[in-house]
């Protein structure tokens, strides 16, 4: 971690330690959404630049930055025209470089995004693959294959693609390539040796532009097994074993990332990396946080559970075991871009879980979507069945008992005001692929990428002189940073404070269990003596004996002894 909080004004000089990752608060910036600073309603690299004092203020010790490549937006920019340039709509290069170093001036440091599954299909290369005819060496660099059928008008194989619909796309002249995701996303070949290069040549030109990492979008795909005959999807899933997947988690992936890590190493300090991997069990992913790989990767145990305290603690003990083992520190995460806010998640009446998601759905008229092959639920039911203060009140909760954790928490932009999902998003401004290719079963992730609020009015809050490219809800006024920042209750009071305790109470990567003799009350102690309790249940428990130094619940003066329910509390030791 950085050095404790100075003054706004006054430039850090970031000392170059290779293991500043280790227990870093990242703050993840989805760039169209976060401000913009030019007024055509698409956030930009120099809103980013002008909110750095915002983000110090904040005291995040590093940003992770989703994509802002040239993209056509099929996918949020998780279709990438191009992996070495800037989105014209949002920046150039030379903004880059000014970001970058605002940043670092400022003690912050920065990771990008990369997205090494799959091109968008304007990449110079799938352009090229599809101008060369069948067996080229352009087609090679892509996953192209004869239909099935007499003439080839059947997909080689009933698989689904993630978003929905068929996971294979048909060509002019009667070829099929292979998208996991949406059509406009096809998959790389990564046997390819020139695929290979293209991305190691792509790690060192952000690295030697003074990026300090990289987050690896679907780090779990990559390689695949598609020796022929191709299986079916009921033959995959029926057959499944770990590591041997045709389509995911194989493996071999592991080679890449280790002569990805050798570029990594180049550089002082080394770059670093976290992996987005879904994998069938939790020691699956450790693998993908080797030091000998990327480093480290997303755990979104907690981001899966609901608000309970049994799995919160079978959770953070099994991730802190696996962290150890790997020699890695362990990542917690509550909310990102691709699911529902967590005051949502847990304001949901009928419940927040994944085992629970189908029930809650009837009951609430709910959405459930699927990511990554997991089930979310989306709000867009009635209000009445979202009560938004026990939202609130339990991810102040959950956000307090995680930044208490060993490891690294990543927190994603407008958590900190404690936003809900947005939910009133009409049909024909929505834009994830998600919600167009499973047409009335999901709406999709746009709730929680709407423009974040900084002011309590103007033209979209604050967010940029025009219009925000998602719609916002009137009731971001409340939760705008503005509303925010005059009230010591707010929930961007709670991160600031929390978030300044956290740099200053940084202990060892362990903690120790204190029994409380409650299931729904869990209470530990890292090695320096701070402590973290939180209330699950509803019934007042008893506050342990030393010095409150944090409480999650707004309003909370004097506590009597008494820890109330849904809530938060940091001790240290008296004296
Ligand atoms: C990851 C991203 C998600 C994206 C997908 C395809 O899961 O987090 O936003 O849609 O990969 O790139
Ligand atoms: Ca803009």
């Amino acid at each position: 971690m950085t050095s404790s909080l100075s003054p706004v004004t006054e430039t850090v000089t970031l000392v170059p330690d290779a293991n500043w990752w280790r227990q870093a608060t990242f703050y993840q910036i989805y760039p169209r959404s976060f401000a913009d600073a030019n007024g055509d309603g698409i956030g930009d690299l120099r809103g980013i630049i002008t909110r750095v004092p915002y983000l110090r203020q904040l005291g995040v010790d590093a940003v992770w930055l989703s994509p802002f490549y040239p993209s056509a937006l099929a996918d949020g920019g998780y279709d990438v025209d191009d992996y070495r340039d800037v989105d014209p709509r949002i920046g150039t290069l030379a903004e880059f470089d000014e970001m970058v170093t605002a940043l670092h001036e400022a003690g912050i440091r920065i990771m990008v995004d990369i997205v090494p599954n799959h091109s968008s299909d304007r990449h110079v290369w799938f352009q090229e693959a599809l101008a060369a005819p069948a067996g080229s060496p352009a087609r090679e660099r892509y996953i192209f294959r004869d239909g099935a059928g007499a003439d080839g008008e059947l997909p080689p194989t009933d698989w689904q693609s993630i978003f929905g619909g068929p996971a294979w796309t048909r060509v002019p002249d009667g070829q099929w390539y292979l998208h996991l995701f949406a059509k406009e996303q096809p998959d790389f070949n990564w046997d390819n040796d020139e695929v290979r290069a293209d991305f190691r040549t792509t790690l060192r030109f952000w690295s030697d532009r003074g990026v300090d990492g990289f987050r690896v979008d679907a780090a779990h795909g990559l390689v695949k097994d598609l020796t022929e005959p191709l299986p079916s999807a009921a033959q995959m899933s029926a057959t499944n074993v770990p590591g041997r997947n045709r389509l995911f988690d194989r493996d071999e992936v592991h080679d890449i990332y280790a002569d990805w890590r050798r570029v990594f190493d180049q550089y002082t300090p080394p770059r670093i990396a976290v992996a987005e991997a879904w994998t069938d069990t939790a020691e699956r992913r450790a693998r993908y946080a080797s030091p000998e790989g990327l480093g480290q990767a997303f755990n979104f145990d907690l981001l899966q559970a609901g608000f309970d305290a049994v799995q919160f603690r079978r959770i953070i003990t099994e991730n802190l075991a696996l962290a150890a083992a790997s020699g890695s520190s362990t990542t917690w995460v509550l909310s990102n871009h691709d699911v529902v806010r967590h005051p949502t998640r847990y304001g949901l009446i009928a419940g927040s879980a994944p085992g629970e998601a189908a029930e809650a759905a009837e009951a609430v008229d709910t959405a459930i979507m699927q990511v990554g092959g997991r089930e979310w639920l989306l709000a867009g039911g009635p209000e009445d069945q979202l009560d938004r203060a026990r939202g609130i009140r339990r991810a102040r909760a959950a956000t307090l008992l995680e930044l208490a954790l060993p490891g690294s928490a990543y927190l994603y932009q407008g958590e900190e005001l404690g936003l809900h999902e947005v939910s009133e998003i009409p049909d024909d401004a929505r834009q994830d692929p998600a919600f167009f290719r499973n047409k009335g079963v999901e709406v999709g992730r746009d709730g929680c990428r709407v423009p974040l609020p900084w002011t309590r009015g103007g033209s979209s809050f604050g967010f940029g002189d025009a219009g925000a490219h998602l719609p916002q809800p009137a009731w971001f006024a409340d939760v705008s940073v503005e509303a925010e920042e005059a009230d010591p209750d707010s929930t961007l009071s709670l991160y600031r404070a929390a978030l300044r305790l956290r740099r200053e109470l940084e202990s060892e990567e362990s903690l120790e269990w204190i029994e409380t003799g409650r299931d729904d009350v869990l209470h530990f102690r890292r090695p320096n003596g701070w402590e973290s309790i939180t209330n699950f249940g509803t019934a007042p428990a008893p506050l342990p004996a030393g010095r409150v130094v944090l409480a999650s619940a707004p309003g909370v003066r004097d506590l009597r002894g008494e820890l109330p329910g849904e809530t938060t509390v940091w001790l240290t030791p008296e004296g």
